[in-house]
């Protein structure tokens, strides 16, 4: 009977650590990006995806109160930010509190459209649809990042310099839900400039006509699985990439792809194991 009772306390333990610890153990990642030949001076940039914010920011405040001491050149966050309408004037007050160099660039992801009530959930990972009835205020949402100094870039791009590095910034619209334009998003792009696109979910990547021009993605979405077992990996990557794309640095016919494990996750599906919520700083040297 013993081992019945090790048993069931080993199941409560585990549960207690995927829903009440590890979603709100966040880890910040240090990335060094080297021999980017494009740059003579190195720069800092801060990647942050898939936040999910509702109207209470419960323990995320603590880790925002460490990313705002970072000061990197560049923010860059690729969607989902919110994960309701409620999430908005909490997204503002919080991203305001992060400060860069060379400003903040953000994308939308399928939740800046849409707020996912519990059946929307199951019906997406039943593959039986990736939108849901209940819409989410994305123009709201768009205002409020204006009104705090980001720059939401949807088909669009920006260009700067970065430390005398000239830099350009594209960013997709989500690539799940709605429509990108490839073209717009890399207008401003040529062989001299350092070229950084964002895009929600990797996936847009299949839509990339020209791989000889952007040097840098970042993207979320995957939540890097949520639940992988030690040493084999995720059990579910929400890509149609092959699984290696459900998380980290990897590369796509030569371009640097960082996928990031996220912020957050949904208000529902929340739960994590072995795959810590992260923000990464990365370091981008010649
Ligand atoms: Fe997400």
């Amino acid at each position: 009977m013993n081992w019945l009772w090790m048993l069931f306390a080993m199941g409560g333990g585990i549960l207690f650590w995927a829903f009440c610890v590890e979603p709100n153990w966040h880890r910040l990642r240090r990335i060094t990006v080297r021999g980017q030949k494009k740059i003579k001076t190195p720069f800092t940039i801060l990647h942050l995806s898939d936040i999910h914010f509702v109207g209470k920011v419960g323990l995320k405040q603590y880790f925002f109160q460490r990313l705002s001491m970072l000061n990197p050149d560049l923010i860059v966050v690729t969607g989902d930010v919110i994960d309701n309408d409620e999430g908005i004037d909490t997204a503002a007050k919080y991203l305001s509190g992060l400060r860069a160099r060379y400003g903040t660039y953000l994308v939308l992801g399928n939740h800046e459209y849409y707020d996912y009530h519990f059946k929307d959930n199951i019906r997406y990972h039943l593959f039986a649809g990736k939108v849901s009835p209940h819409r989410n205020d994305t123009e709201r949402f768009v205002r409020a990042m204006k009104s705090v100094g980001i720059r939401v870039l949807v088909n669009d791009s920006a260009r700067l310099e970065v430390h005398g590095n000239p830099v350009v910034i594209g960013g997709t619209d989500d690539p799940l839900t709605q429509k990108i334009n490839m073209g717009d998003a890399l207008r401003g792009m040529d062989s001299a400039t350092y070229n950084i696109m964002l895009m929600h979910v990797a996936d847009g990547l299949l839509q990339l006509q020209r791989d000889d021009l952007v040097d840098l993605v970042f993207s979320g979405h995957t939540h890097g699985g949520q639940i992988r077992i030690p040493f084999w990996g995720a059990i579910h990557w929400d890509t149609k990439l092959p699984r290696r794309y459900v998380e980290g640095m990897n590369e796509y016919k030569g371009i640097k792809v960082f996928v990031s494990r996220g912020v957050g996750a949904g208000r529902y599906l929340f739960l994590r194991f072995a795959c810590r919520p992260e923000a990464v700083l990365f370091e981008v040297r010649p």
